[in-house]
């Protein structure tokens, strides 16, 4: 199954969206977003989703996926558990809080999370990911991390690193080049594809070709193609809903092995599942003119608000 489910909108009471408030009208208490982030892995099984990818700053997204593969006794063969270490939650539960993540791409930090991600998932974590490597955050160039990363390798845990910003393409090119005993470092790529911003592209049909599992995330930039207020040139497409259309359009691409959903309720679950029935090759080709410039398309995004 192409498609796959991230937590970052389940596993903390904000996230950067255009209406994530809206769609968690009642309940920021953690017990309320566990129930609610294992209604939507419920309805992501139903459906045939067998990865789920969660991240250490995702606030409880490793320990409430933990806690449902336990509850449900799904055994680490039948699924691929990612996760990501570099940043950290630092909003304390405070939807309103002005800071909620903190980068810090140092060993000690991927010591202390990785700790922490082996004593939430334990026996399911199948890949570590680099969270948000760029060109200057400095952790493709140090010798320190890489090492430690590659012994992690060696030791039998896949590594893989994920992208974000205008510059994409750069960071994976240079992260493309780190190789460890002989081969390359990074087992996969998890990169922003959709139809606003495609300048990844080059870069990942070269990964693609080298071996790397590409993992495509914010298909929906982050909620701007999904709903009311997407595109009108997405509404025009007969009963398809917008989100079904540009998921179909990530899961088409060649290069894209898994296409992450980032659905925040079992109802906007199952309405992205319906991308798995249309012919994405052709609607990506309609609507070629969505693209917008890789700048313009993350100072849109870096004024999403967190809610
Ligand atoms: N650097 C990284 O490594 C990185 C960065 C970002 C994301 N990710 C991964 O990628 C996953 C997906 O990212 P994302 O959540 O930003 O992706 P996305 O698919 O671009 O956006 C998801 C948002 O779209 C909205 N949405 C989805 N279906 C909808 C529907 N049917 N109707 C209306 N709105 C709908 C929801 O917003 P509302 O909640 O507002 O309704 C949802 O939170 C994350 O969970 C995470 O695993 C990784």
């Amino acid at each position: 199954m192409k498609l796959a489910l991230g937590l970052a909108a389940l596993g903390r009471p904000a996230y950067i969206n255009v209406g994530h408030a809206e769609a968690l009208p009642d309940a920021y208490a953690p017990g309320a977003l566990e129930r609610r982030c294992h209604a939507v892995l419920d309805a992501a099984w139903a459906a045939g989703l067998t990865w789920f990818d969660a991240a250490r700053s995702y606030g409880r997204s490793e320990e409430f996926l933990a806690k449902w593969l336990q509850q449900r006794g799904i055994t680490r063969s039948h699924v691929t558990v990612s996760s990501k270490w570099g940043y950290r939650y630092v909003a304390n539960w405070q939807p309103g809080a002005e800071k909620h993540e903190v980068k810090e791409h140092t060993l000690e930090a991927l010591e202390r999370q990785l700790a922490e991600s082996r004593a939430m998932l334990g026996p399911w974590l199948s890949l570590y990911q680099v969270h948000s490597a760029t060109l200057d955050s400095g952790v493709l160039q140090s010798r320190a991390v890489l090492e430690r990363l590659g012994g992690l390798r060696d030791e039998g845990l896949p590594i893989g690193l994920s992208l974000s910003g205008p510059k994409q393409r750069e960071a994976l090119e240079l992260g493309l080049s780190v190789q460890h005993r002989g081969a390359p470092l990074f087992s996969s790529v998890q990169a922003t594809w959709n139809l606003l911003e495609r300048s990844v592209e080059p870069a990942l049909r070269r990964a693609k070709g080298e071996g790397l599992t590409v993992i495509i995330k914010e298909a929906l930039a982050n909620g701007r193609l999904a709903g009311p207020g997407a595109p009108r040139a997405l509404h025009a497409l007969g009963s398809a809903t917008p989100d079904a259309v540009a998921l179909a359009a990530a899961l088409a691409q060649p290069f894209a092995d898994v296409v992450l959903s980032g659905a925040s309720t079992p109802e906007q679950l199952r309405s992205n599942v319906a991308a798995l029935w249309l012919d994405g090759a052709a609607l990506a080709d309609a609507l070629e003119t969505l693209k917008e410039p890789p700048e313009q398309y993350w100072q849109t995004r870096s004024k999403l608000p967190w809610n």
